[in-house]
């Protein structure tokens, strides 16, 4: 039984008519108070009419006293709780003989769709789009991990003006070379060309664009060929970043694929008298929750962001009964967000839970990102460089073991694998150890940094405790026979820490933070560190030799697993 079971049980026990499902034991927010307390005494007082103290000396007159060292009645109410380091071992060879570090299965049987990265079509994937990947990854990854059956989306930017604008320059713009082996980079360049040209003065390209949107639009054969073949380019190429970045997704329906259902959605709008005309444009009057107006059908008959997001809601309520369905763009988008998550209340969506996981900007080296500052930055260069710079470490590393003279060594495939591990991780890390919300800044000395708050530095709190095992010759396996001997105040922080891995997934995925995991994992590391430098392992006599490196391994299965789920992989050696 966990710790919050036993309690629960006691609370039930001595309060059998009220519903004790909401007692909760959390970790002492000071450790000389005891390991946990639990506050809930106070409130059945409340209900039952009960002198607090009272109530709470009848929660601990039902306790089964054997986990526990001390359990003290404090202030009003509250429970103090010292646990024995029997129930400390025994919790913990519980946790490590259940699969995934006994993350729980709460999702299981129920299912979300995640809608993540999302990059518009046709255009090459810079810095800006590393937020939403990286952080949808986490959570996708997060969620899964918890029994959810997750269903990974990517609703790409694939339909627009903008297309009729590639077509026109595609056709009169680009080399025979360049059509031939069209990649995102020349489609690019094309768009910003024709693009141009469509602002010059006479208007003629402008109309000759349009020209082609309308074609595209009604189902013209040749232009609907030349788009498809833009979007299998483009995800062609973002497949390659997220190849790299260790992101799959289930399917990619962009927003084109809502094209037919939304005349639909904006009938049925009118019809239950939501959507009302304004100046020849249809809109949703949405002013009594303050949040505007929204348009949901142009003056000029088009539709838009908003009645795509309505028709997408539509379908994936229909085809696949999500229980939740999970949003992450930019914080810059949340009035959208607020305004169709509102709609589509309105218009009978109750049974999904709709989620918009706001992120802040990101800034690189102190700088705006901004097309303007020319730091535009390609998110494949920035994986170059993050990789370039690690294999700089990993060499130099590998120098100072005084490996070879001379010159130094050329990188081996296992050294660049290396680098790309750490390079990515790196990135990936610097995203998802701030709060989502919070406008972060990217700079290279702390994305790379071998001390602190970093990637790295957790990487190689793992490949430590894996060469640790290794000089001890002995494997997670063999450890997992061993029994815990624990008797030290460093030992029991550490294992404390441990047994909360499990509610630091769950808050995470309760939050929508990865950051949560993150914090967890950086804290867990640095009190791994304490124990390390107060505790001698390979030296002490057995039991507790074979215990503490049973302790140290499941410290390396919970950093392996949490940084798993945050998407980053953990080298066995650095
Ligand atoms: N393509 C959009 C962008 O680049 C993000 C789409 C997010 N998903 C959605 N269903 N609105 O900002």
């Amino acid at each position: 039984m966990t710790l919050d079971e036993i309690v629960k049980a006691a609370f039930t026990k001595a309060f059998p008519e009220e519903d004790c499902s909401a007692v909760r034991v959390l970790p002492a927010t000071d450790p000389r108070f005891g390991d946990y307390q639990c506050n809930d005494a106070l409130k059945i007082a409340k209900k039952v009419r009960m002198n607090p103290r009272q109530a709470a000396q009848k929660v601990v007159d039902c306790l089964d006293l054997s986990c526990f060292e001390k359990v003290e009645i404090a202030g009003p109410g509250f429970l103090n709780m010292t646990v024995s380091f029997d129930w400390l071992a025994s919790s913990l060879s519980d946790m490590s003989s259940r699969p995934q570090c006994a993350i729980p299965q709460t999702g299981a049987g129920k299912r979300v769709v995640i809608d993540y990265s999302s990059p518009n079509a046709a255009k090459q994937m810079h810095i800006g789009h590393i937020r939403s990947t990286v952080i949808g990854c986490a959570i996708d990854r997060i969620f899964r991990s918890l029994g959810y059956e997750v269903i990974a989306d990517n609703h790409l930017g694939d339909w627009g003006t903008q297309f009729g604008i590639l077509i026109k320059g595609y056709r009169e713009l680009l080399t025979d070379d360049e059509r031939s082996n069209l990649t995102v980079a020349n489609l690019e360049k094309c768009y910003v060309l024709s693009a141009a040209k469509a602002k010059e003065e006479d208007g003629v390209w402008k109309e000759a664009c349009k020209t082609e949107l309308v074609k595209l639009q009604q189902g013209d054969a040749e232009n609907l060929a030349l788009w498809k073949r833009f979007i299998e380019i483009s995800i062609g190429e973002f497949e390659r970043m997220y190849k790299k970045l260790g992101v799959k997704f289930d399917t990619y329906r962009g927003e084109s694929y809502y094209n037919d259902t939304m005349p639909g959605v904006v009938a049925k709008l009118q019809e239950m008298g939501l959507a009302v005309e304004s100046e020849g444009a249809l809109v949703v009057n949405l002013e009594d929750e303050k949040l505007g107006v929204a348009i949901v059908r142009k003056s000029d008959g088009g539709y838009n962001y908003t009645t795509s997001d309505l028709a997408c809601v539509k379908m994936r309520v229909e085809e696949y009964s999500p229980e939740r369905i999970i949003y992450v763009t930019d914080a810059r988008q949340q009035l959208h967000f607020k305004q169709w998550f509102s709609i589509a209340e309105k218009m009978g969506y109750t049974g999904v839970k709709l989620v918009h996981v706001p992120f802040g900007l990101m800034s690189f080296q102190g700088k705006a990102i901004s097309t303007r500052e020319g730091n535009l930055i390609k998110l494949d260069e920035l994986l170059s460089e993050a990789v370039k710079r690690s294999l700089a470490i990993v060499m130099s590393r590998r120098g100072t073991d005084g490996a070879s003279g001379g010159p130094g060594p050329l990188p081996t495939d296992d050294d660049i694998k290396l680098a790309e591990q750490i390079g990515y991780g790196a990135v990936k890390y610097t995203d998802l150890s701030h709060d989502p919300i919070t406008d972060i800044d990217f700079s290279w000395d702390k994305a790379l940094a071998l001390e602190g708050n970093s990637g790295p530095y957790l990487q190689y709190a793992y490949a430590r405790v894996c060469s640790l095992l290794d000089k001890a010759e002995t494997t997670p396996e063999l450890l997992s026979k061993v029994p815990f001997a624990l008797s030290t105040q460093a030992e029991k922080r550490l294992a404390l820490q441990l047994l909360e891995f499990p509610g630091a997934v769950v808050r995470a995925a309760e939050a929508y933070k990865p950051s949560v995991l993150a914090d967890y994992l950086f804290q867990t590391a640095q009190l791994y560190s304490s124990f390390y430098q107060s505790s001698p392992i390979l030296k002490s006599e057995e039991p507790v030799r074979s215990s503490r490196l049973r302790l140290c391994s499941l410290f390396g299965a919970t950093l392996a697993k949490g940084l798993q789920l945050l998407g980053i992989e953990t080298p066995r050696r650095i």
